[in-house]
């Protein structure tokens, strides 16, 4: 369990890009916003006045300028300067009393002349609740991969017109200092938090509107990123999309609410959350058999030893009638909504498109490091609904002070391997400094460059929603923000809304050119394992006995710097189970290298014809499939933005030991713009059989060309023929084609791989096909999305699987295939799921 909690928890850490979008001036007058440290007025990204804030601090304390500014950050304002205490200070601001605020703390901790910020060691205590206890923001940010850290907090009202806040340096630590780039204080108007009900009793009730809150997560389900200037009430929350929560196979299906649906607020004040939220919703999916075999689960870290309340936002927008739809609710495994108590949105609201939330209680104790929150939801079946479901809307998360008025917990810890990457990267900037810098540096200031064009392509699209993005024609990381928003999914823990550093190459290994050589016997033919357009392929062994692969670049390619950048910006920033991991690269005399993790059972494509490799069973090929389709999935919806792979193929697809799918080769992710020469690369990319018809005509990319490609995989994998086979027929030469032709005739039978024939389950077989189908539509509107047919596959799965029996047998079949195969191949260290491990443990975010 916490090992998968950790997985979950780094998948929602890795897809920050930039995205500083704060409140546009809003009539919020009470608003207070300090850009501490500055002596000037400034203005920030988004046209926010900040103030200095000298005149509400008490004695002299000096400030200090960042000398780096990650490109994350947009504006001067507010990160930039920052105000240091090296001894206890506080600010006294003027608000209202009787009053709840928002209070937002902003961290940005980099290099300041002078000052050691490994050294800053803090706490913070505002109105007498301590928000922070020996505090260190660099650990923090680090762990979680953020360039700056935005801690939210929200205070009782208190009877004073004097918010205070303290910063106190640690004594314990030696040369302890405090320090802070940004304050805002924000009302919030009416009361947000009232009562909610304990889970597991449902008769103790606790009052919240009184006490102190930390916001810890913050989540649109199924919708998309909602920035502060688009939240409702002038509070400038952010609202992330939900998906790197899900836990468990099932991720159910996205609802979105007709347009002839209007959202009526009735008697909730419309601050409690955007119309977005309750727009849009995570269902089961539609078929109520089905629906009642599974739950919708979301996984929460959290810190031990507090209460926590869970907010629910629910809007019914489909159904009409109450007991149409009756859900279950379970916090932590207890029922905070079951039986006859089920949750019938209708029941709640009395009404079609009208919001409501909910408010449950729960105390999460450190019982066998118990430290998560997970959310169930399934149908309710003693409540008779008339549809078997469940729907959620939007979800909170917040941290209630504890007795002694705290709300702070331990710094997360840093894993092993981010401390010695870590102190790798910083031994070889020093030791490059002054000399060899331009190499080392070079690969680092390229990808700054890249970064601030995105911003600039981002921005501009950003301020003006009326541009369609097709027409910013470079697309580094496609974006959906024609809908002026972009898609979001970070939050790591907290709503540290915070930005990954471009730096998140810190997370990479950077490798000598002698320890490529020397991992790959100086680069010696018998050790390739592959060629691609990039060059070719090793296998290598470092650390001893790590097996990984090595991709050196060919210097003749001029391509090749582009789509190597491609591949470290993306990787290093992705991470999912199901996506190839980049371990490091190497930058050197020209050279270029990228260390990936070994895939000791190759491509896909190796598996499935022209090979002595034994046949793979139907199960496993759905398997892979769905691994697959889980990467991709999480591609185009996982990160902020959409990201499209343009080359979905089977030579693509990359199996580790245990048979578990990796989407690999993303030098393509991006139209490589050749910025040298200004102009913009309008060619259409991809391979040949499996490239979208769509794509090819208008040169328009969207996630449906990769939905088409996976189509011709699915083909590829049921008739273990290759995409394109020039020796056959004319009609038969596209396999996209013949397959699409077959299945319409009803023939598809005819041209299955012989070796599963007949073994296929036939309610399997149909809905497979006709998933792959799907996603051969011509026009890409009619494609499904890479979360429908992920969800078909798995359907196609359970079918298969029902029709075989145990899963157990299986199981058995698998191991000794994957035995015979591997040979004495066990000495691999980096099995997959350990690596998983080992990159969810970078961003373990013990704490927040
Ligand atoms: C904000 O401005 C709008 C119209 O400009 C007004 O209706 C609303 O009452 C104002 N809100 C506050 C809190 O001043
Ligand atoms: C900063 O402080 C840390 C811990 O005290 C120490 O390990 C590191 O060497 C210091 N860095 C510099 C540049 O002095
Ligand atoms: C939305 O509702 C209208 C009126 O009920 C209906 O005609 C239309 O088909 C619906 N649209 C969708 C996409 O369901
Ligand atoms: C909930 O139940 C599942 C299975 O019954 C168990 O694995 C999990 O640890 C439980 N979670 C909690 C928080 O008790
Ligand atoms: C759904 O979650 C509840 C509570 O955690 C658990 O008792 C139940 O077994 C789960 N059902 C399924 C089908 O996983
Ligand atoms: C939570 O409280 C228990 C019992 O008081 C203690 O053993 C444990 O260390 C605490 N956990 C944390 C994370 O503070
Ligand atoms: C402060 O935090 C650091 C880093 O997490 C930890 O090593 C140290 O023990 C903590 N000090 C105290 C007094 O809790
Ligand atoms: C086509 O035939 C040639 C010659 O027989 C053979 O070398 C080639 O591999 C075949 N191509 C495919 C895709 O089967």
């Amino acid at each position: 369990m916490n090992a998968n909690t950790r997985k979950l928890l780094f998948l929602s850490c890795v897809s920050i890009l930039f995205n500083a979008l704060y409140v546009s001036s809003s009539n919020t007058t009470n608003s207070l916003l300090l850009n501490c440290g500055s002596e000037n007025e400034g203005t920030d990204a988004d046209g926010r006045k900040w103030e200095p804030d000298a005149k509400y601090l008490g004695g002299n304390h000096p400030q200090a300028r960042a000398q780096i500014q990650d490109s994350s950050i947009l504006s001067d304002v507010p990160l930039m300067d920052a105000r240091i205490f090296r001894s206890e200070a506080t600010y006294k601001l003027p608000i209202k009393p009787q009053t709840r605020y928002f209070l937002r703390l902003y961290f940005y901790p980099s290099d300041y002349a002078g000052l050691n910020v490994s050294n800053s060691y803090f706490s913070v205590v505002a109105a007498g609740v301590t928000l922070l206890n020996n505090f260190s923001a660099p650990i923090t940010a680090q762990a979680l991969t953020f360039a700056y850290l935005v801690k939210e907090y929200s205070l009782a009202p208190i009877d004073s017109d004097t918010l205070s806040i303290t910063f106190k340096p640690s004594d314990k630590a030696v040369d302890a200092f405090a320090f802070v780039n940004g304050i805002e204080v924000v009302p919030i108007p009416g009361d947000l938090f009232g009562s909610g009900i304990m889970t597991g009793f449902s008769d103790i009730t606790i009052d919240a509107k009184d006490s102190n809150l930390e916001t810890m997560y913050r989540l649109n389900v199924a919708g998309q990123y909602i920035a502060p200037n688009k939240d409702s009430g002038g509070l400038a929350r952010n609202w992330y999309n939900d998906a790197p929560y899900l836990y468990g196979a099932a991720v159910g299906v996205n609802r979105m609410a007709n347009k002839t649906v209007q959202i009526n607020y009735a008697d909730l004040p419309e601050y409690v959350a955007p119309v977005d939220v309750y727009q849009t919703a995570r269902g089961m999916g539609p078929d109520s058999a089905m629906n009642l075999k599974f739950n919708l689960t979301w996984m929460f870290l959290v810190d031990a030893n507090f209460t926590y309340i869970v907010r629910l936002h629910f809007c019914e927008f489909e159904l009409t009638r109450s007991n149409q739809k009756g859900f279950n609710i379970y916090i932590n495994n207890q029922t905070a909504q079951g039986g006859m108590e089920a949750a019938d949105i209708i029941a709640w609201t009395g009404q079609i498109g009208k919001p409501t939330y909910k408010d449950y209680m729960i105390s999460v104790n450190d019982r066998q490091g118990d430290d998560h929150i997970q959310v169930d939801l399934n149908p309710s079946t003693l409540y008779k609904p008339e549809y078997y479901d469940a729907t959620l809307n939007g979800l909170e998360i917040f941290k209630m002070s504890d007795q002694k008025n705290n709300l702070a917990g331990p710094n997360p810890e840093l894993s092993a391997m981010l401390t010695k990457a870590l102190a790798e990267e910083k031994q070889k900037t020093f030791q490059s400094s002054g000399v060899g810098i331009e190499g080392a540096a070079g690969g680092a200031a390229g990808f700054c460059v890249v970064a601030a064009i995105c911003i600039a392509v981002y921005q501009r699209k950003r301020r003006d929603p009326n541009v369609e993005s097709h027409t910013s024609s470079w697309l580094p990381v496609y974006t959906n923000s024609y809908t002026s928003t972009s898609k979001s999914t970070i939050s790591g823990k907290s709503t540290t809304s915070s930005h990954l550093s471009t730096l998140a190459q810190g997370l990479c290994r950077h490798f000598t050119l002698p320890e490529m050589k020397k991992a790959t016997k100086n680069f010696d033919e018998s050790n390739v394992i592959g060629v691609g357009g990039f060059g070719k392929v090793y296998k290598g062994i470092i650390d001893q006995n790590v097996k990984v692969a090595i991709k050196k670049s060919n210097p003749q390619s001029e391509q090749g710097v582009n789509e190597f950048q491609t591949e470290i910006e993306m990787l290093s920033k992705l991470r999912h189970k199901h996506l190839v991991s980049l371990i490091g690269f190497c930058e050197e005399n020209e050279e270029m290298c990228l260390v990936y993790d070994y895939m000791a059972l190759g491509t896909l494509r190796e598996h499935l014809y022209n090979t002595k490799r034994p046949k793979l069973s139907w199960k496993r090929r759905l398997e892979i499939c769905i691994g697959a389709a889980r990467g991709l999935h999480y591609l185009h919806t996982g990160a902020q933005y959409t990201i499209i792979h343009r080359d979905v193929k089977t030579t693509n697809i990359l199996l580790n030991e245990n048979w578990v799918a990796k989407v690999s080769d993303f030098g393509l992710s991006k139209t490589g713009p050749n910025l040298d020469k200004g102009h913009v690369s309008t060619v259409v990319k991809g391979s040949f059989g499996y490239l979208d018809p769509e794509y090819f005509k208008r040169q328009q990319l969207t996630e449906k060309s990769d939905v088409y490609s996976f189509g011709v995989v699915l083909f590829e994998v049921l008739c273990a023929r290759p995409a394109l086979n020039p020796n056959l027929s004319k009609e038969q030469v596209s396999l996209a084609d013949w397959a699409l032709h077959c299945q319409r005739k009803g023939i598809l039978e005819d041209i299955i791989d012989p070796h599963i024939k007949g073994k296929i389950n036939p309610e399997c077989l149909k809905k497979f096909a006709e998933t792959a189908q799907k996603c051969l539509e011509e026009a890409g509107t009619e494609r499904p999305s890479m979360g429908d047919v992920l969800w078909s596959l798995e359907f196609a799965l359970q079918l298969q699987e029902n029709s075989e029996g145990s899963r157990h047998s299986t199981q058995v079949e698998s191991s000794d295939i994957s035995g015979e195969i591997l040979g004495n191949n066990h000495e691999t260290n980096l099995d997959s799921d350990e690596t998983g491990e080992i990159f969810s443990q970078i961003v373990n975010p013990k704490g927040r």
